[in-house]
């Protein structure tokens, strides 16, 4: 009777767990999702994914436990390290032999095997793994998209044992459902930065690296402000909402995917603003600035029938993305983008600006500090934390330049990823 039990609560686990991953729409929240649940549902201490890349697996997210706290930001997430698809490594020999590998422990593999564990990772993060779990990641033509690696599964005691043959059918079911939703997240990516490309022959500074960036940092100060608020038992603004009830995890996570997309769209706009202000290498005239200054709506525009929560938070985006705390910024308070010309009605200032916008602001600004452009090199990091310090208050929504300093480590390693020739 209680295994009955057992079982109808694993199949409406599996069942919430295609219905989350379902909802979700980009890759990198697909994968923590993915992660999270099959975790959960074999109770295993940590988690890799790896996607296949140009021959190879590319790392493409972790999860542990042990050494980090989850839903927080990690930088070890924007590791971009690659392995070859070959019997060097566990990941390899699987993505290779596009079999299943249980390992009971990691330390005690036969010298001939055709695989090998590489224990410089455990002696370089403090940690120790024992029973292991590498499955393929399928798509249902069979073609290998990536390897999902679980590590250290757990009893009720909490003591490391051999994943046994429930887990390994679980793993095997959520596999495919996973390759699947891979596939769709790779997708929205790949189309989200088409129309990026479109704006980048627009405007050269809007580059597909300079657009991963801010997406990435964007969703990152997202989740430690959240955590702040949380941790505080502050009550969020309205568009920045976690119910205090509920599932904090899933809803971080939900809200930081739209957030990463629709940070990634910010300057849409300007594919509606002519090359010859866009493209001028001299400093803008006063009137070119302020035809400039348009992008924020016209951008807006594009989602101003909004059917979805993406369409929303990208429309909140794209209008109010050059405003500043301190009301000083543009285009104010606008009722209809329609309207030629929309007519801004006052500042917009403070907590009116929505969250999402306050978040794009910082994140933009600190890419551009950052980053080469033809009237200035890049600035030095140091001189580019200075600045936006200084602009807590002013410029930028103060919580969210104390979350962003919070996660430095992680905003760096955001850059190492994600970084182009020009910068
Ligand atoms: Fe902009
Ligand atoms: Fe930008």
């Amino acid at each position: 009777m209680e295994n009955l039990a057992n079982r109808r609560s694993t199949i409406r686990d599996l069942l919430t767990h295609f219905e989350e991953i379902g909802n979700l729409k980009d890759l990198d929240a697909i994968l923590s999702s993915i992660l999270k649940r099959t975790r959960q549902l074999t109770r295993a201490d940590a988690g890799s994914i790896f996607l296949v890349e140009d021959d190879h697996l590319r790392f493409a997210y972790v999860q542990n436990d042990t050494l980090f706290e989850l839903c927080a930001p990690n930088k070890e997430v924007y590791n971009h390290a690659k392995l070859p698809i070959d019997e060097r490594s566990l990941v390899g020999f699987v993505g290779l032999s596009g079999r299943t590998l249980a390992i009971e422990d990691a330390y005690d593999i036969p010298t001939d095997a055709p695989y090998h564990f590489n224990k410089s990772l455990d002696t370089k993060a403090g940690y120790r793994t024992t029973s292991i779990l590498t499955v393929p990641l399928r798509s249902s033509q069979g073609k290998l998209v990536g390897v999902m690696q679980l590590i250290n599964a757990r009893n009720d005691e909490g003591k490391t044992i051999p994943f046994d043959d429930d887990a390994k059918t679980l793993v095997s079911l959520l596999a495919g459902n996973a390759s699947t939703a891979i596939e769709r997240g790779q997708m929205t990516r790949e189309l989200v930065l088409r129309m990026m490309r479109m704006a980048e022959l627009r405007d050269p500074k809007e580059t597909g690296a300079h657009v991963q960036r801010v997406g990435a940092y964007s969703a990152e100060i997202y989740k430690r402000w959240v955590l702040n608020r949380l941790q505080t038992h502050e009550t969020l603004d309205e568009r920045g909402t976690v119910p205090p009830q509920g599932d904090p995890d899933g809803e971080i996570t939900r809200t930081a995917d739209l957030l990463r997309l629709a940070a990634m769209l910010h300057d849409v706009g300007k594919v509606g603003i002519s090359d010859s202000i866009l493209k001028k290498p001299e400093p803008l005239s006063k009137e070119e600035y302020s035809t400039m200054k348009q992008h924020a709506f016209m951008g807006a525009r594009l989602f101003c029938s909004s059917t979805s929560e993406l369409d929303r938070m990208c429309y909140d985006i794209t209008l109010a993305h050059h405003e500043k705390w301190d009301g000083t910024g543009y285009p104010g308070v606008i009722d209809d983008v329609l309207a030629d010309p929309p007519l801004p009605k006052g500042p917009l200032a403070s907590t009116d600006i929505p969250l999402p916008a306050r978040i794009v602001a910082l994140a933009d600004v600190y890419d551009a500090l950052c980053s080469q452009r033809s009237y200035k090199p890049p600035w030095p990091e140091e001189r580019v934390l200075q600045e936006i310090e200084s602009q807590a208050g002013r410029q930028f929504d103060p919580d969210v330049v104390e979350a962003f300093l919070q996660i430095h480590d992680v905003i760096l390693a955001i850059r190492k990823k994600y970084k182009e020739l020009a910068c």
